[in-house]
């Protein structure tokens, strides 16, 4: 045997150590090593490897951050696809689950599963190859996913290498990244010491934290993660042939398997393992939503196998959202960008479904009478997880005497000028097209990420620059100087200057950016792109409203809506006004010459396709990807005026919709050949 050199043999120690170390502590919870002597070995490593570059290697814990900041994320194909899960609610989902896939195996009697606290995270899909991490994915749509590798690579608890002997050539684990409660709280401490907006809740923050470009802020936001979930190659000697053994051998890979996983030997005690966690959940350190339920047996698995979207040998199993009384003290309102007014209620605020909630959703001015809200109401308040909080009942019995009745005001809470509710509308709207909240809103909407993406403009600077009377409309905005900008609160001469520099910037963002920008009612980011391919100037589609608003219809196939809007907007003098300021600052407001601009008219144009099931060889979206490339829409619901369904193996009552209303059906080759005909 030959042996190492000195430093090679050195480095790997000291991997070793620090891996071993670093298991103990994030995985098994049970530190082996001093702080003290952890650090003095890493930084022996680092120096080590600073010297002698070549003894990097991948699996190293120096190689966890360090990685340069992404420009973005590419999309990545799953090698095996991501499911979802069926939801129960109650024992008799429950009962008729389990009935369901007794009669699906052929058998009576109780069958083995293991019972799993759902994480109430996000799921992840992570690619070993040889022992090593190669790949992490997200969910995406459950077949292909973003790549963000980088930033899964600075989970502490997600094995760099796996710890085995001899690893399979590949190795998929499926599980949840997650944000520890605590984690969570000072997370949003500190965002809210810098003026930043709060994250929701844990599960939106980790799903923010995981597309982070930059994986030292990754890094720094301390993520968790739990594998439940093991793939192995067929002929893998000693696999697993249970769920049970699939989490014991992710175990001894080194990953982290949540430690309240059981194994269940019938229906009864599934329904004690739910009930138990229902209390036992408030006192774990991060966020469950239910239990996973899944049969042991990998081969009955197999057995089972899966509906549309899920398998049939597994089901959650969901707590009921989670309410809690209060006592409301007032009516807000809240007038959005488009004007519409939202009652709002606040209130004692009360824990609920991990966060402290105070104010609730009323929606709208017949919800607000239905419940017939007082002031010093008791009132039930629900949220669950990701879910806005709602006022779902009013304890009328405990109204204290002489309580005043909530009602929305005449005006507008923002401009005094009188509210307006059309026959048949539930909204409520201002209709002061100079409200400074509908101008706030317009405003945010101008700048935000899909729109003209303009960096260092946040609400509360927009507030200031509102209420100041600095800024009257979107135009205003590109002529604002640095200087006074520099003047205002949380601002400096530093900030002021890239504020200007990326406002002057955003004039040559693309058309569909800045149509999207305007705000038009029912244009979001998909119409807005479909729009500006068929009218590639603000002036086509100005004529075109006016004149010609079925040439509108004709690219969305359906319904007059939008073109309704867009013949408003257009109409309205306040908007012309607009549109001739953006083009004096410089806005093109039309396709530039690398934008595709209007399409040709192709076979395909105005063809609505629906795709179900699987194609032998195209990915769903790929085969979207090509539809859309050759002037076709793809939409999700079969109905008389879908032109074609395509359909795959497995396709399901897409299919049987399709057939029962006559559209036409196509399978892959026939796609294929209809797309050739209309490029042709
Ligand atoms: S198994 C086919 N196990 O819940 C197997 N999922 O509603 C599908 N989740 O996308 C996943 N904890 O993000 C499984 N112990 C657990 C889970 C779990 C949380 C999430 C996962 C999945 C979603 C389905």
């Amino acid at each position: 045997m030959s042996s190492a050199p000195p430093n090679q043999a050195r480095a790997g120690e000291l991997r070793q150590l620090l891996q071993r170390a670093a298991h103990a502590y994030y995985v098994l919870d049970a530190p082996e090593m001093e702080d003290s002597v952890y650090d003095r070995l890493y930084r022996e490593l680092l120096e080590l490897e600073a010297a002698h570059p070549e003894l990097i290697t991948p699996d190293s814990p120096s190689q966890r951050v360090g990685g340069a900041p992404a420009e973005g994320f590419s999309s990545v194909e799953h090698r095996i696809g991501l499911l979802s899960l069926d939801n129960a609610f109650t024992p008799s989902d429950l009962d008729a689950w389990y009935s369901r896939l007794l009669k699906v195996l052929d058998r009576t009697g109780d069958l083995a599963m293991v019972g799993e606290l759902k994480i109430d995270g996000n799921a992840l899909a992570l690619s070993y190859e040889q022992g090593l991490l190669v790949q992490a994915a997200t969910r995406g749509d459950g077949e292909r996913g973003e790549q963000i590798t980088g930033n899964v690579r600075t989970i502490a608890s997600v094995p760099l290498r796996l710890q085995l002997e001899n690893p399979p050539a590949w190795v998929e684990v499926r599980g949840e990244a997650l944000i520890p409660d605590e984690t969570f709280a000072a997370i949003n401490a500190e965002r809210a010491a810098r003026g930043e907006t709060l994250f929701a809740n844990p599960r939106n923050a980790c799903a923010g934290t995981l597309r982070q470009l930059d994986p030292k802020v990754v890094a720094a936001r301390r993520l968790d993660f739990f594998a439940y979930t093991l793939h192995l190659p067929k002929d893998t000697p000693q696999g697993p042939s249970s769920q049970w053994q699939s989490l014991q051998w992710l175990q001894a890979a080194g990953f982290k398997v949540n430690p309240n996983a059981e194994l269940l030997p019938n229906l009864a005690a599934v329904q004690a393992f739910f009930s138990a966690w229902d209390t036992g959940r408030r006192a774990l350190p991060y966020a469950t939503d239910g239990v996973v339920v899944k049969l042991n047996d990998l081969r009955l698995q197999d057995a089972a196998g899966f509906t549309q979207k899920a398998p049939r040998w597994a089901i959650a199993l969901k707590y009921a959202a989670e309410e809690a009384p209060s006592i409301l003290l007032r009516l807000a309102c809240q007038v959005g960008r488009t004007g519409v007014v939202t009652p709002v209620a606040e209130f004692e605020p009360v824990p609920l479904a991990g966060t402290t909630v105070s104010r609730a959703t009323l929606h709208n001015a017949d919800r607000l009478a239905e419940l017939d809200l007082h002031a010093g109401d008791t009132i039930v308040v629900r949220k669950a997880g990701e879910i806005i909080p709602e006022v779902v009942r009013v304890l009328s019995e405990l109204r204290p005497a002489g309580a005043v009745r909530l009602e929305l005001p005449q005006v507008c809470p923002e401009c005094g000028s009188e509210l307006v509710r059309e026959q048949g509308e539930a909204a409520t709207h201002c209709v002061n097209s100079s409200c400074p909240a509908i101008l706030r809103g317009a405003l945010r909407h101008w700048v935000s990420k899909g729109a003209l993406d303009v960096d260092g403009l946040g609400a509360k600077l927009i507030e200031q620059l509102v209420d100041r009377g600095l800024v009257g409309s979107i135009a205003d905005l590109y002529g604002l100087d640095a200087a006074l900008l520099a003047s205002l609160e949380r601002m400096g001469t530093k900030s002021a200057d890239n504020l200007v520099a990326a406002l002057a910037a955003s004039k040559q963002q693309a058309w569909h950016r800045q149509l999207y920008g305007l705000g038009i009612h029912h244009v979001g980011e998909v119409n807005a792109k479909a729009l500006a391919k068929a009218f590639p100037s603000a002036a086509d589609l100005a004529t075109a409203t006016a004149s010609t608003p079925e040439s509108i219809t004709a690219v969305f196939g359906i319904g007059g809506e939008i073109a309704q809007s867009l013949q408003q907007w257009f109409a309205t003098p306040a908007n012309q006004l607009l549109l001739r300021a953006l083009e004096q600052l410089g806005f093109p407001l039309a396709a530039g010459p690398e934008e595709p601009g209007a399409i040709s008219e192709t076979s395909l144009t105005g063809q609505t396709f629906v795709l179900t099931g699987s194609l032998p060889t195209m990915s769903r979206s790929a085969a979207q990807a090509l539809i859309e490339a050759a002037g076709g829409k793809v939409s999700g619901s079969v109905s008389k005026k879908t032109s074609f369904v395509v359909a795959g193996e497995e396709a399901g009552s897409k299919l049987s919709k399709a057939e029962s209303l006559g559209v036409a059906v196509l399978d892959e080759a026939g796609l294929l050949e209809l797309l050739k005909a209309g490029s042709g």
